[in-house]
């Protein structure tokens, strides 16, 4: 779409960058807010050496609300707001609750503010398949029932969809997709964009690649004596361009008028689960490389089995994820490897 300007909150973080680049792609203006805390600012020129466009960038907290109606008043045409700026670590919301409450919550509530007195009317939101917790029923759909958030992280997630909900309600110009993420990963195949974790990674694909490199001694599996077929956790891996392609036909349903409600909400999965050592034996076969690993206990907070329905999504936003796990763990491989060739 052309002349349809797009704000990115968090977009030089992992899957906002991703997403600028396939909005640019699809010819949209880009204007990223991000604050840095999470990411770098030379994201911006791998962004640029991809699309060989550059977007906006601001940088402050959104937090901020009187820089953020600042922000409004220069950017006034602005057709939809993707909104990626967030934390995401779940052990640390456990120890710092009010910090992830705090910035996930106020972040959100002033930018939806924002859109009421600004007239945006299209949003997005990155939520989690955290919000199902261990589902009954597998694999798990977009009605199923909230449980029990197991962390601040993903409690998060769940009161920002319903501030949401209760937002559109009141408001009836505005519309809002909630696309609820399974485990995205991979990176940009062209290697200049990717996962950028500060200090030792917590989720399971840049463990692996950092361990491959030699950052890291050995991967711990956490667990081999869950209910499944090899006793490791399944979860369901989604390459991270196919993730960010979603949210651009998320924003294009929206401008063109084609959303059934005001609140919308997707699973972006593949639909198929693979367990940890599944992804192991993958990243293996796909890369050649030896993996350093050791099965210890399981780890706190750790769902057994969580993998999307994908029907809903595939139907109403005609979109499906189309990278297969080999390629998508080599595009992780390839990204780890250009990064500390850029280091040395
Ligand atoms: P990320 O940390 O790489 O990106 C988030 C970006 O937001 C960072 O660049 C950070 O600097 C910025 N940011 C944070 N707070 C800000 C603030 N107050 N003002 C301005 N900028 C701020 O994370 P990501 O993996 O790209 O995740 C993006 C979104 O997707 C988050 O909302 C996350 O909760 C959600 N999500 C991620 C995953 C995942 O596995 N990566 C899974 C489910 C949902
Ligand atoms: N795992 C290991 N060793 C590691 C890291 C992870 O065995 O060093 C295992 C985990 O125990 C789990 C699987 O790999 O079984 C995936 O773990 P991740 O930490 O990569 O991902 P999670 O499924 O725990 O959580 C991710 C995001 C959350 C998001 C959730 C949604 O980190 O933010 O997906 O499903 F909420």
């Amino acid at each position: 779409m052309k002349n349809r300007l797009v704000l990115v909150t968090g977009g030089t973080g992992y899957i906002g960058s991703h997403t600028a680049v396939e909005l640019m792609n699809e010819g949209f203006d880009v204007v990223i807010i991000d604050n840095l805390s999470n990411s770098d600012k030379s994201v911006l020129d791998g962004i640029a050496a991809i699309t060989g466009r550059r977007p906006f960038f601001e940088q402050f907290d959104i937090c901020d609300k009187e820089r953020l109606a600042d922000f409004f008043k220069v950017y006034k045409k602005l057709d939809a707001i993707i909104h990626f700026a967030a934390y995401k670590a779940v052990g640390e919301s456990v120890e710092k609750p009010l910090m992830y409450y705090q910035n996930n919550l106020t972040t959100l509530m002033n930018l939806l503010q924002g859109m009421i007195e600004f007239n945006v009317s299209n949003f997005v939101f990155s939520s989690s398949a955290t919000v199902y917790g261990q589902p009954d029923v597998l694999p798990v759909t977009e009605s199923a029932p909230f449980k029990s958030a197991d962390s601040p992280y993903g409690n998060t997630k769940q009161i920002a969809e319903e501030i949401m909900r209760d937002v559109v309600n009141a408001n009836k110009d505005l519309y809002a997709i909630s696309l609820r993420y399974f485990n995205p990963i991979g990176a940009h195949p062209s290697a200049l964009i990717g996962e950028l974790p500060r200090g030792v990674p917590n989720n399971l694909v840049p463990f692996i690649t950092q361990t491959a490199i030699g950052i890291r001694d050995e991967l711990k599996v956490f667990g081999d004596d869950y209910n499944t077929p090899d006793g490791t956790a399944i979860r369901d891996y989604i390459n991270v361009v196919d993730l960010a392609k979603a949210h651009v036909v998320s924003i294009q349903r929206m401008i063109e008028g084609k959303s059934k409600r005001n609140l919308e909400i997707f699973n972006l999965g593949t639909g198929k689960g693979s367990s940890v050592m599944e992804i192991v034996n993958a990243f293996e076969k796909s890369t050649g490389e030896k993996l350093n690993y050791k099965i210890v206990g399981r780890r706190a907070g750790d769902v057994e089995s969580v993998y999307a329905d994908t029907k809903y999504a595939n139907k109403e936003l005609g979109w499906k994820a189309e990278v297969g796990l080999k390629e998508t763990l080599l595009s992780a491989w390839n990204w780890e490897k250009y990064v500390r060739n850029k280091k040395r």
